[in-house]
């Protein structure tokens, strides 16, 4: 086996989840619809026809799900609150059992000795916002601020780590530029407008965060995946930088260096009031980096921006689910980022995913060969990035279970617990074993 790595003691050891992703009980104790119930009903939009209706249980399963993380000896466990199970019409009246269960959960947590990193937005936007235009709309940012009080209220007693939203790009790119996630939009007025508000409600949920929760350390979590043009034609380079901006730079650079990057910065300015970008930049304690791999960008008219997704030169090492691996652009990412923004930095998801099924065999053990050299590949290049002066705090794997893995559905598989669909049984993974002797040092 490979040397393991060295991290500091005080290194900070992680699982992450979201809520739409592992809770199921759609329609439990008063929770109403999601954009992404919506969009589940769609035909043909999720593989299989497949929702998070049910997922892993984990509403029902939360002591079961703890006790786990406690075996496995994780030090910090990152989970999205769902706003509509909190507040079912997104705004107005509070639903006290769906904001029972967060307070069992932190409770739970808390007792085991691991501390709970709340994400106020994992995606799942109420669909009673949306029917009212969503993030198109300015008053989101107030919407936003309004769900971050409650949680600041019930739960900044206990909870000290927070962060505002879970990979603005991603979920804004995909959900209103390519509509290939919820709320299947494609249009690029509503696009860079739902960039502007979201930043807004960044900064709005910061300023509410930092007035209630005494001690928060608040951050936002960024999909960092560095761009690089499929081909060097012209067009290519172009349409890759216009991706890049999109994807990399749009809302962190707002956020931590109040400015657009420069292509956005034209088109955006319609809709960008005298004092926005200071609204929008809040100080902030870190910042949180979800990284998976390079992304290689290409010409494409077939996509509003005129910018889509390429192929990764032939040859490259892929993941199962082809996606390039290359750990290497991790520790690059982590320096550059570290240069660029001066925080500390948390990577709050990094992972391997498969569609492979991955079933416990007549001992019960579930071989994930592939995935345990991922991470071990890939967290050695993390003490590496450190070494070179990265300033890395902490990891947090994603993902703790199998889950509903959005437009992939049950069928792509990232967790370091098997779970079986069928009976909701957990087993871990030989990456799971293997995580957690890394975390208790053996
Ligand atoms: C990230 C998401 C997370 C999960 C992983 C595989 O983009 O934040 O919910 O789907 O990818």
């Amino acid at each position: 086996m490979a040397e393991r790595p060295v991290f500091p003691k005080d290194f900070l050891w992680g699982a992450s989840t979201s809520a739409y992703q592992i809770e199921g009980a759609a329609e439990a104790d008063g929770r109403a619809p999601s954009i992404w119930d919506s969009f589940c009903k769609l035909k043909g939009r999720v593989d299989n026809g497949e929702s998070g209706d049910v997922a892993c249980d984990h509403y029902h399963r939360m002591p079961e799900d703890v006790e786990l993380m406690a075996e496995l000896g994780l030090q910090a466990y990152r989970f999205s609150v769902s706003w509509p199970r909190v507040l079912p019409r997104g705004r107005g009246a509070p639903n006290e059992k769906g904001l029972d269960f967060y307070d069992r959960l932190i409770d739970r947590l808390l007792e085991k000795n691991i501390e709970p990193w709340l994400c106020l937005y994992h995606w799942d936007l109420p669909q009673a916002l949306q029917d009212q235009g969503g993030w198109a709309v300015r008053d989101g940012a107030g919407w936003f601020a309004d769900y971050a009080a409650l949680c600041a209220r019930r739960y900044g007693d206990r909870v000290k780590r927070w962060a505002t939203f879970n990979e603005f790009s991603v979920f804004t790119l995909f959900g209103w530029a390519f509509g290939w996630g919820a709320p299947s939009i494609a249009d690029r007025a509503t696009h860079l407008k739902t960039i502007h508000h979201v930043n807004l409600a960044h900064g709005a949920g910061v300023d509410v965060l930092r007035a209630l929760v005494p001690n928060a350390s608040i951050g936002a979590v960024h999909s960092v995946q560095p761009m690089r043009p499929e081909t060097d034609r012209p067009e290519d380079v172009e349409a890759a930088a216009l991706f890049d901006e999109h994807w990399n730079r749009a809302f962190p650079d707002a956020q931590l260096l109040a400015y657009y990057p420069r292509r956005i910065a034209e088109a955006i300015e319609p809709y960008v009031q005298p004092g926005d970008m200071a609204r929008i930049a809040r100080p902030l304690d870190w910042f949180g980096l979800n990284h998976y791999a390079p992304v290689y960008g290409r010409k494409d008219d077939s996509l509003i921006w005129g910018f889509g997704f390429g192929s990764p030169p032939a040859g490259m090492k892929r993941t199962a689910i082809d996606w390039p691996y290359d750990p290497g652009c991790f520790r690059d990412t982590l320096i550059d980022l570290t240069r660029r923004y001066r925080l500390p930095i948390y990577v709050t998801e990094n992972g391997y995913g498969t569609k492979a099924a991955e079933a416990p065999d007549a001992e019960g053990r579930v071989v994930d060969a592939e995935r345990l050299a991922y991470l071990q590949a890939y967290i050695a290049a993390m003490a590496e990035a450190k070494a070179r002066g990265a300033d890395v705090r902490g990891y947090f794997v994603w993902s703790l279970l199998d889950n509903f893995e959005w437009g992939g559905g049950y069928g792509t598989r990232f967790g370091i617990v098997h779970v079986d669909f069928t009976t909701q049984a957990r087993t871990p993974k030989e990456s799971a074993r293997w995580y957690s002797e890394l975390i208790r040092g053996g």
